[in-house]
């Protein structure tokens, strides 16, 4: 079968990768970078609706959350194509933070309590008021309505901090047609883990649970990315736990969506606190999460594409999402300066010896690393840093401390000028 991946970061690689290992599956990739171009076709200079016209492939993938927001899962239904995302509709439980609170509030889905508002004033008011009292022990949390790139998050834990917030949302509009409303919301203490689960409409089923590790530097410190690493299982999910995400998130989500006549066929990213083995909902995305997906892929053992394809048709089949047992870790490799300004085109080293990406054939997925490329272009026969997250690394074992042994081992191996990544991924303290 021909799939069509869209979209040029870490997890398109992961994904592409992952896609091409199914048998009989030709991985195309819209427009790619330099680490899809290993296991799949890249297709540059074209639209997605073009490509899929010309392809016709078996299956639209669709990976980051703009063009999904932006339509593009309707665009291409309408023509005739089966896709794995949600339609514009579905992808405002991520483009809008005040619709998937709601949703979550009137069908009792557990997430903080939270409150909208639409000046800076009433957002003032809110902050200031009894229900969201706060000082330098309990924050409260500024969350601007639509997408923001990670960025659109204030844990706020002064006046100060709430009044510089809401200047920089409502008076200098520097989130633009997203910053129109903002929600205001408790803070909930406890472990952040995510768990994936695909939905065909009706039915769901889970992927393996992951956790990010979010802001920049070791132990947390520093100010938040797009993610610098992740694990997966996550050390807070226990059976326990994923049987109560199941049946208090969702399920009562799946019957959400139903009755709001949302035909969800895609993935739905649950971001969690949980406190005391309880669930909380901090976030819906509407697409794998990356770095996520660079741990949790290497995990999922049945026909991804059969399965992707059945819950595109609204036939889900679980048998194709099967979980091997085997830990798996990924370590971010991140460009000097970044999440701030930062240095992009120095050539990265190392690849070719250990990792291989020219000769990385399709049987490479026992101990040895995998790396996925978020943001490096080839240039020749360099790879050079393009972005700010610029590759990450993945190690598979038979425990999460030989699986992080494995990553951090393939990190040593690479390098590029003034490259960063954090050392404690899989190894916080607790
Ligand atoms: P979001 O974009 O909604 O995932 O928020 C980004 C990050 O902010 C989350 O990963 C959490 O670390 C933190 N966060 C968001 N909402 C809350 C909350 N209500 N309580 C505590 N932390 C939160
Ligand atoms: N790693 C967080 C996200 O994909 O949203």
């Amino acid at each position: 079968m021909k799939i069509l991946v869209v979209g040029q970061g870490g997890r398109e690689d992961a994904l592409a990768w992952r896609l091409s290992l199914d048998y009989g599956t030709e991985v195309f990739t819209i427009p790619g970078n330099a680490g899809t171009e290993r296991w799949s076709k890249n297709i540059t200079n074209a639209t997605p609706e073009i490509a899929a016209e010309i392809l016709k492939p078996n299956l639209v993938v669709i990976g980051p959350e703009s063009p999904l927001a932006n339509g593009l899962g309707d665009r291409l239904r309408a023509k005739g194509l089966l896709v794995f995302g949600p339609s514009q509709k579905g992808a405002m439980l991520e483009a809008s933070k005040v619709f998937a609170k709601n949703l979550m509030l009137k069908y009792g889905i557990p997430t903080a309590p939270a409150a909208t508002a639409k000046s800076f004033d009433e957002a003032v008011s809110i902050a200031e008021s009894r229900e969201f009292k706060h000082d330098s022990e309990t924050p409260i949390v500024i969350k601007v309505d639509g997408l923001a790139a990670g960025k659109g998050v204030t844990i706020a834990r002064s006046r100060e901090e709430i009044i510089s917030s809401l200047t920089t949302i409502f008076i200098k509009k520097s989130f633009g047609e997203s910053g129109k409303q903002v929600l205001i919301e408790k803070f909930l203490e406890g472990t952040e883990a995510s768990i994936l689960a695909v939905f065909d409409g009706k039915d769901f089923v889970i992927l393996p649970s992951a956790e990010d590790h979010k802001q920049v530097f070791d132990n947390d410190q520093g100010p938040n990315t797009g993610g610098m690493g992740a694990v997966s299982p996550a050390h807070a999910v226990t059976d326990e736990v994923i049987s109560k995400v199941k049946k208090e998130i969702l399920a009562p989500l799946s019957e959400a969506l139903q009755k709001e006549n949302i035909d969800y066929r895609g993935v739905i990213y649950v971001g969690l606190m949980i406190k005391d083995g309880r669930p909380f909902v901090v976030e819906f995305n509407v697409r794998f999460g990356d770095p996520e997906t660079q741990a949790i892929l290497p995990r999922v053992a049945g026909n991804l594409s059969k399965g992707l394809l059945c819950a595109a048709e609204g036939r889900l089949e679980p048998v194709h999402f099967g979980i091997s047992s085997v830990a798996s870790a990924c370590v971010m490799l991140a460009s000097k300066g970044y999440p701030g300004n930062y240095e992009t085109g120095f050539e990265i080293k190392g690849l070719t010896q250990n990792c291989k990406i020219e000769n990385w054939n399709k049987e490479i997925c026992g101990a040895e690393p995998l790396v996925f490329i978020s943001g490096a272009k080839r240039e020749g026969d360099r790879i050079v840093a393009s972005g700010g997250r610029v590759l990450s690394v993945s190690g598979k074992g038979k425990t999460l401390s030989e699986a992080i042994k494995n990553a951090y081992d393939g990190v040593s191996m690479i390098t590029f000028e003034g490259m960063h990544y954090r050392k404690d991924i899989g190894r916080r303290k607790r």
